[in-house]
């Protein structure tokens, strides 16, 4: 079930064992994360933070490690010094090299004296999963104990069903907790309530009423320094197998028979084994694939992808994805669902924007058949909003209609910090929570949809389109959207 509690969860102790330690994830996200549930009396009194990795340092040196990287990275710095002391004394470091099994020896002597649920994150390499796993399993610390795995899960589909294949050997389905971090955000659980919680919406939300659906996750950033892992995985992998997949099977998902763990991923998991494959013939015209150029970000002149540290500058790996899938059931047959996502375009945005049909006749002139002029915009970030544009007679003699829209910034209804995702995930997996981590089916499934997009773009004579930076992404997304009579929101406006 998704809990509302804010009382500490895991009430009997807990070992949250961090292999990566030292590494960008626990730096940015996982202790920073942590720190703030610890600050909002979220964790056990006497739950543990033991961190693993290979840089030799003893547990002072780790502390002082953790001051200096990871304070930075706290939203708003914390001032509340007592807060901070006390949330160090949580922590334990465990220097080991994971690819060696004989020095787990180490790691389970310092968490035999630990009452309570073990939780290890494995926030690392994937490489290291079966390996670390495996290790686990031969110092008798697998038995009862829940396994948390970043992404990437694989390359493709063989290398991950190879890790899921190898890391069930040692753990059950429901000791293993896939993070997908766009399914602890705030707005995408918001998602959940606005479609399942109304009954305005679920009348309309179906093909006899919807004309498309896009869903845009576009940033600003470059690769920041992950040029080399980037180079390797590029967009289709990084974002739409899994973000922009997980944001779709929420859109187009049956309404779930409870919130229960398996309930909803079981309807995710329907949609997504319902994406029509795509053929050859439609990945050359219903997906885009870009690669950004030197250009400007606000003012700010940013180099292009191949001069990013990290990267070939021969290099076809793809910064842009826009695509058009389609669910094949009864609610969805026949409407495009345009997914969008890429790096150094015009804005940092995440919106799913659901455009209505139009009237089927207008006795009010052409604007009422307008496509777009009903439509639902909702916002996930940078602000979380939803939007229902509709016409309205302009005030005046005659009777000119113009776009109008309801909106609701939801800071204006709560005052309440927002939760950050890899806050709200980390206190799920403490817990057993299951329900906002990616089962394996569901996973297989997405990999199984962006199969042969990886496999057309892998031949000799396919190529990446360039676009600018500060753009919105190669011409060919505008096409692709114009073939179908809609185009994306921002050339609506
Ligand atoms: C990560 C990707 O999963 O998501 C990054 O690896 C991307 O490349 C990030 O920048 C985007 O997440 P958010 O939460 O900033 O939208």
């Amino acid at each position: 079930m998704m809990n509302n509690s804010t009382g500490p969860v895991n009430a009997g102790g807990f070992a949250f064992v961090l292999f990566g330690g030292t590494g960008d994830l626990a730096m940015r996200k996982i202790l920073p994360a942590l720190y703030a549930a610890h600050r909002a009396g979220m964790l056990a009194p006497d739950g543990r933070i033991v961190s693993v990795a290979q840089t030799a340092l003893d547990g002072s040196g780790y502390m002082q490690w953790v001051d200096e990287h990871v304070k930075p990275h706290i939203p708003g710095a914390p001032t509340d010094d007592a807060a901070w002391r006390s949330f160090l004394d949580r922590i334990g470091y465990v220097s080991l090299d994971a690819s060696q099994p004989g020095a787990f020896l180490s790691l389970r002597d310092t968490l035999g004296a630990l009452p309570g649920q073990r939780i290890f994150y494995l926030a690392t390499g994937p490489s290291l999963f079966v390996p670390i796993c495996r290790a686990l399993a031969s110092v008798g610390l697998s038995e009862g104990a829940r396994i948390v795995l970043e992404k990437p899960l694989g390359y493709d589909l063989a290398s991950s069903n190879a890790i899921n294949d190898a890391v069930g050997e040692i753990f059950t389905e429901d000791q293993i907790y896939r993070i997908d971090h766009y399914l602890g955000k705030e707005a995408v659980q918001n998602l959940f309530a606005l479609r399942f919680g109304n009954s305005l919406f679920e009348p309309l939300w179906r093909r006899e009423w919807i004309d498309s659906i896009q869903i845009t996750v576009a940033e600003e950033l470059g690769v920041e320094g992950r040029g080399n892992f980037y180079d390797q995985t590029g967009a289709l992998r990084d974002m739409v197998q899994n973000h922009l997949l997980q944001l779709l099977s929420i859109v187009a998902m049956e309404p779930p028979q409870s919130m229960d763990a398996d309930a909803v991923r079981g309807e995710k998991l329907r949609v997504l084994r319902a994406l029509k494959p795509l053929q050859a013939h439609e990945i050359r015209e219903n997906v885009v694939r870009g690669q950004y150029h030197a250009g400007a970000i606000k003012g700010t002149s940013v180099p292009a992808y191949h001069a990013e540290p990290g990267v070939k500058p021969d290099s076809t790996t793809e910064t842009f994805v826009a695509l058009k899938a389609e669910v094949e059931n009864w609610r969805w047959a026949g409407v495009p669902f345009f997914l969008r996502t890429g790096k150094r375009l015009a804005g940092r945005v995440a919106e799913i924007v659901v455009n209505f049909r139009t009237v089927p006749h207008s006795a009010l002139g052409a604007v009422a058949l307008r496509p777009g002029s009903n439509r639902l915009t909702i916002r996930l970030q940078p602000d979380e909003s939803i939007r229902l544009s509709a016409l309205a007679k302009q005030p005046g003699m005659g009777m000119n209609l113009r776009g109008v829209y309801l909106d609701l910034a939801f800071d204006r209804f709560f005052k309440e910090d927002r939760m950050e995702a890899y806050q709200r995930l980390l206190l799920d997996a403490i817990a057993g929570r299951l329900a906002l981590f990616v089962r394996r089916d569901e996973q297989e499934a997405a990999w199984r949809w962006v199969a042969p997009i990886i496999d057309a773009w892998a031949k000799p004579d396919s190529a990446v389109k360039p676009y600018a930076c500060g753009t919105w992404g190669p011409a060919a997304a505008s096409a692709l959207l114009a073939r179908h009579n809609t185009c994306w929101l921002e050339e609506q406006n």
